[in-house]
């Protein structure tokens, strides 16, 4: 497993992190038992993950907290949040305090390495600032937080505002955020200033629905060219991006995927989520592949450069109630 820094935390983390949410919450999304869970989890780590992001909203702290039971807490980077709004409105920091205390519980930790707020939305993000960063401040020098950090919520900031202002702001030190070959903008909005101040990257919606599930890419690949975003010619094909992924030597579309994201200059830590045993050998062995050949990713920024917007999809469960 090769490792890096996530930013200014100095911590040392592998570039491949095990995502406890999205559709698959590691298997609670299919139906599995939550030991089966604990035991996908634990594979991760025996194959060297030694970075686990989950959430409250996931329902699966208590999972990553049992897998984990024994192992020396240096050893990992574990990542959780809290959510500071509902649909009635914002959270008061207390709120989010709370949360923290019950994820250290279900997690049975003393301390979070990386605690942030949830899928903040741009319209929100001085309330998070004024009101909830102080609270989270208060807790790292308490030590119950060794790290603060912000997620996105890229179904509804697919133009990345709410992060592009955050890169700025130095308490947060790691942020989440969203990156894949047909959504290219955090090159130019989000890199550049988390390369220059130190801030730890955690890459999600890599894969997602679009390179996992054929029809989701068929579907994004009808509307863009009905649309005159990208060549007629993707509209036409069963397999768009299949002579791509076999010119670069990529043994499937989510290998492909992953890989494009994981050489990525900024992105620190390809977050892949998966119920599936298999699929957790498969992504750790496309994260620590080689680059894609450079032919390759000028191909893709030439044709996908300039989309916003495509691939950004609510997890299964979430589908008909969006945040
Ligand atoms: N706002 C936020 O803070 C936020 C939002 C979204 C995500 N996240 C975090 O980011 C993590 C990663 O996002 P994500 O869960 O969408 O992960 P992802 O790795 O981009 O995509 C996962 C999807 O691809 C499938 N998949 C994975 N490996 C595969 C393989 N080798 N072959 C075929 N299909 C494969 C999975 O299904 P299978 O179960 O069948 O493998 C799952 O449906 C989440 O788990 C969560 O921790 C945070």
């Amino acid at each position: 497993m090769q490792t890096t820094e996530l930013g200014r935390t100095g911590r040392i983390v592998s570039v491949a992190g095990l995502g406890c949410g999205g559709s698959s919450r590691v298997g609670l999304g299919r139906g599995l038992a939550p030991s089966e869970c604990a035991r996908l989890v634990r594979l991760a780590i025996d194959n060297g993950v030694t970075l686990l992001d989950t959430a409250e909203a996931y329902g699966t702290e208590a999972i990553v907290g049992a897998a984990i039971e024994g192992i020396d807490p240096d050893h990992l980077t574990i990542s959780t949040k809290s959510r500071y709004r509902d649909g009635s409105g914002v959270f008061p920091a207390e709120r989010i305090v709370a949360n923290l205390h019950a994820s250290l519980r279900e997690l049975k930790r003393e301390s979070v390495d990386v605690f942030h707020v949830h899928a903040v939305r741009p319209a929100d993000y001085a309330y998070v600032m004024d009101e909830i960063a102080p609270a989270l401040e208060a807790q790292k020098a308490a030590g119950t937080i060794r790290h603060i950090g912000i997620t996105e919520t890229p179904p509804n900031d697919p133009r990345q505002v709410m992060m592009t202002r955050a890169v700025h702001d130095p308490v947060w030190e790691v942020v989440m955020l969203a990156f894949h070959l047909m959504h290219q903008l955090p090159r130019r909005l989000v890199f550049p200033t988390t390369q220059q101040n130190g801030v730890g990257t955690l890459i999600m919606f890599a894969v997602r629905s679009i390179f996992s599930r054929p029809e989701r890419l068929r579907g994004a690949m009808d509307e863009l060219a009905a649309k005159g975003a990208i060549a007629a010619t993707f509209a036409e094909s069963s397999d768009p991006l299949g002579a791509l992924v076999e010119e670069a030597g990529a043994k499937s579309l989510t290998e492909f995927a992953y890989r494009y994201a994981r050489h990525e200059a900024g992105a620190d830590v390809v977050l892949f989520g998966t119920g599936d045993p298999a699929h957790v050998r498969q992504n750790i062995a496309a994260i620590n592949a080689p680059p894609l050949p450079p032919a390759t990713l000028e191909v893709i920024e030439g044709l996908f450069g300039h989309l916003t917007g495509v691939g950004l999809d609510l997890p299964d469960h979430m589908q008909r109630a969006p945040r």
